[in-house]
């Protein structure tokens, strides 16, 4: 086939068939389908068969993995974990039930449920020589700068859990794992305010125990409100896992060369960092105070249509759903109930955040693009209310996308087809040429 040939694509029973317009040669490929959502096409022997290879910068329209743990509709606002909607989960479920449902694919029995939880609630502590550990860093680092370092060091502290090829070890790894992020994260916000370390409590919930080492102090215990407890456990069950996102895929991709389970959540920390994705909590509020006033919405709003200024509404948008985002739904209901529970919903950062949503939602060019709210600009709002430093938010949602992270790593390591993540690209460097001594050079 020739470099300059175009090439169209017909469906008919189950597969595709491609033709080089230039050539005439076809090739044809099986379409698989899953159990919901469209079929791929199974490209594998492509280059084999046509010396191409696909081009997808962000795989648009490129699926990495076969999975049977979250499925999402964007069209129509669907998330479903493990077959269960969203929407029931957060109403029904509790943060560690949605844990052992992502790891196991069955909500537990009775039994299996305290049993999980308290295997979870065993591994709370750290091992004591990481409190040196935090003490390296600079006393104003950034948590989520503390939280690369300190989970990916937790592969140095536990060698036991760190054989891949042992399903007992990658399980153990993975209970470690989730029990442990809270303390690390709750001791990355104590760091960085100058505060003693609070060890976890294992007579509490999960959620009420992140609470406790975020907000308690030696000398001060905290009190548990149950409004506020619920809100961070639901808002952890909204975090827990959403497919083949960013961070999720770099995850895999950095498990796919057999790389230790600590290591590669802390690449997907890494990845969850960035304001495009798991940072964009913080940037909602970021953005709010620069905003500073309803006055200055217009402006602002102006910046974001403009495709010559970088600026972006954070918060809105999403690449997946181009309908409404439904954990967006249920945070915004819980935002309102927590901002009702602590009487401050006349704040004005609050107030803002209220204005700026309307706009948005009622101006044409959000209107157009499908550019809702997303989770993160509510989750931003309650973090704020709950008293949360702004740094800390993106920590939280590294603390409940843990599960999904640990989840997919293991499916990922179970599948008899899984291969290295090894990429292609198209060249556009220069071609071959020979190298030009430095007297020679012009
Ligand atoms: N403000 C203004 N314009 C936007 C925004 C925004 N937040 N998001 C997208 N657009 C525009 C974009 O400029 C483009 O316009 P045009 O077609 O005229 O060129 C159009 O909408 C499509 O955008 P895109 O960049 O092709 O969409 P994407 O799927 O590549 O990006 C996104 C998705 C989430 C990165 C993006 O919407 C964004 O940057 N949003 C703000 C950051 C944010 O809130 N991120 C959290 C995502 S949800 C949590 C998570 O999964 O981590």
């Amino acid at each position: 086939m020739s470099q300059d040939s175009s090439a169209a694509a017909t469906a008919s029973n189950n597969n595709v068939t491609l033709t080089d317009n230039v050539t005439g040669k076809q090739a044809t490929f099986p379409v698989r389908t899953g159990t919901q959502g469209p079929g791929v096409i199974d490209i594998r022997s492509l280059y084999a068969e046509t010396g191409y290879f696909t081009y997808d910068p962000g795989f648009i329209a490129t699926g990495s993995c076969e999975s049977k743990i979250t499925y999402i509709d964007g069209d129509n606002g669907i998330l479903l974990h493990r077959g269960y909607p969203i929407e029931q989960l957060a109403e029904n479920s509790d943060f560690l039930e949605v844990c052992y449902l992502l790891l196991y694919g069955e909500l537990p029995t009775g039994e299996q449920k305290v049993k999980f939880d308290r295997g979870i609630t065993l591994h709370t502590m750290l091992h004591e020589q990481m409190a040196n550990f935090y003490r390296g860093f600079r006393r104003d680092a950034h948590p989520m700068a503390i939280m690369c370092g300190v989970v990916g060091a937790l592969s140095a502290f536990y060698h036991d859990s760190t054989d891949i090829s042992d399903p007992h070890q990658r399980m153990v790894a993975s209970y470690r794992m989730i029990a442990k992020m809270p303390t690390i994260a709750g001791w990355a916000y104590k760091y960085s305010i100058g505060q003693p370390f609070i060890y976890p409590s294992n007579k509490l919930g999960f959620a009420e125990n992140f609470l406790h080492m975020l907000f308690a102090t030696p000398c001060e215990d905290y009190e548990i409100n149950p409004v506020i407890a619920k809100a961070m456990d639901r808002i952890l069950i909204l975090h827990a896992d959403h497919e083949q996102n960013a961070s999720t895929s770099t995850v895999r991709l950095a498990g796919s060369s057999g790389a230790n389970p600590f290591a590669c959540i802390s690449a997907g920390i890494a990845s969850l960092w960035g304001p495009a994705h798991g940072g964009a909590n913080e940037a909602v509020l970021n953005m709010l105070h620069e905003i500073g006033d309803k006055s200055n919405i217009n402006e602002y709003i102006k910046k974001a249509k403009d495709s010559d200024d970088p600026f972006r509404l954070m918060g809105f948008g999403h690449r997946v759903y181009k309908n409404f985002d439904p954990r967006a739904k249920i945070m915004r209901e819980t935002c309102h109930s927590v901002l009702n529970e602590l009487g401050i919903e006349n704040e004005p950062l609050l107030e803002l955040a209220m204005e700026l949503e309307k706009i948005a939602l009622e101006d044409e060019y959000f209107v157009d693009r499908k550019l809702y709210p997303n989770v993160d600009f509510y989750s931003g709002i309650i973090f704020q209310a709950l008293g949360i430093p702004t740094s800390m938010f993106t920590v939280l949602f590294a603390v409940a996308r843990t599960v999904g992270w640990i989840a997919q790593w293991n499916e990922m390591i179970e599948d008899p087809s899984q291969k290295i993540g090894r990429p292609r690209q198209l060249y556009t460097g220069q071609p071959y040429r020979d190298y030009v001594p430095i007297k020679t050079r012009p």
